[in-house]
């Protein structure tokens, strides 16, 4: 049997001839920049995660430049964030001279480590914004960041790219900070085809700042009050992600689902399973597990067909680009101690109970 890490293709069947006919629509109409789709999808999307702005723009890389950007960071500035992200979390901002300060993370969960995080904004000076990630499609701790961040004078951006529908204590993720961050890239909760993200904000003035940085920094038709980028999202890709945000929910039910047939086939294996708190409604991005013997154990599954990845092989403070930094092996042990142990395996809603089994069944005997 073959099972792949992500199936778009197959996920594109199901809905195939929605979106040929949406796609159609939109070429027929003939608007394609910043038209009645981007607005729409905006509205639906603010509505959904419970925020008043939303901008969309051309990915979720940008969605960070530009909500840090428009909350006034300035080169020079720090922001807090885990050294166990996908590299645009710092890479977005740090590229206009913003520093990344880093915080380890829990075991637990993978997120933030609160307890790290007050240190850290007690002892560093120059940290104007914090950026939890809300790692793998679970909620970090967001009463406790929003406290030590506001005892600090710090504000918070959440890296929710990962956490679409995704519920702290019963409400969304991405409504708590001063703005969110949310990446449309194609194997997210929410996809699109091709690159795209958006930025949520109650904020009246983040979100005007952030209308002009999107387009070349225009306040009206030729009027350039500042200077800024072009980063639109597309009118197709609005379009779709409007028809696409309707499923969005019973997507991720259908992921607990997955998640459930992982934890019920692997019981009594010597992995350790993702945790999910209390609090949390996990909306699995990814079903990450952790095992002593993982590079064994992936190469087995690759050898019987499953795909599986590792996010992220490397944190950022080991990464070559950020050696600048200062940072060394041993600087964030449970950050370290999870890269060498994770492993993500296949999860995406079209995938069957029967596949499930087989990978579940094929890790049980490389333990047996
Ligand atoms: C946690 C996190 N932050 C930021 C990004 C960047 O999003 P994009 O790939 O849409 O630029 C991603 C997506 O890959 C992500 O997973």
């Amino acid at each position: 049997m073959i099972v792949k890490m992500f199936d778009l293709a197959r996920d594109h069947k199901e809905i195939k001839d929605k979106i040929l006919h949406i796609a159609e629509k939109v070429l027929t109409d003939g608007e394609f920049i910043l038209g009645k789709e981007v607005r729409a999808f905006e509205e639906f999307f603010a509505r959904y995660i419970g925020v008043k702005h939303a901008v969309g723009v051309g990915s979720g890389t940008d969605a960070i430049k530009i909500a840090g950007l428009a909350f006034g960071l300035k080169k020079g500035d720090k922001v807090v964030t885990t050294p166990n992200t996908y590299i645009a979390t710092a890479m977005s901002l740090s590229l206009h001279g913003v520093i990344p300060v880093l915080c380890d993370i829990e075991a637990k969960t993978y997120n933030m480590d609160v307890g790290r995080l007050d240190e850290i904004l007690k002892k560093e000076k120059g940290i104007k914004l914090c950026i939890p990630v809300h790692l793998y499609g679970h909620p970090c701790h967001v009463d406790e960041i929003l406290e030590a961040c506001r005892n600090h004078g710090v504000g918070v951006l959440e890296d929710a790219c990962q956490a679409h529908g995704s519920l702290y204590k019963g409400k969304k993720v991405g409504g708590f900070g001063d703005a969110s961050a949310f990446s449309f890239y194609p194997t997210k909760n929410l996809g699109c085809y091709g690159d795209a993200g958006i930025l949520l904000t109650d904020s009246d003035l983040i979100y005007e700042n952030a209308l002009m940085l999107r387009n070349h920094g225009q306040s009206a038709r030729h009027v350039h009050t500042i200077e800024g980028y072009n980063t639109r999202l597309d009118e197709i890709q609005a379009a779709i992600l409007s028809y696409k945000l309707e499923q969005l929910d019973a997507w991720n039910a259908k992921r607990q689902i997955i998640a459930g047939w992982y934890r019920k086939g692997l019981a009594g294996v010597p992995v350790v399973l993702p945790e999910e708190e209390s609090w949390a409604y996990h909306v699995y991005h990814l079903f990450v597990i952790r095992a002593k013997e993982r590079d064994a154990l992936m190469k087995r599954l690759a050898d019987k067909g499953v795909t599986t990845l590792i996010h992220y092989p490397t944190p950022i403070h080991l990464q070559e680009a950020y050696r600048f930094l200062g940072y060394k092996r041993g600087s964030f042990p449970k950050a370290e101690a999870a890269a060498e142990e994770i492993i993500s395996l296949p999860m995406y809603p079209s995938l069957s109970e029967e596949e499930v089994g087989y990978v579940c069944d094929t890790i049980r005997t490389f333990y047996a």
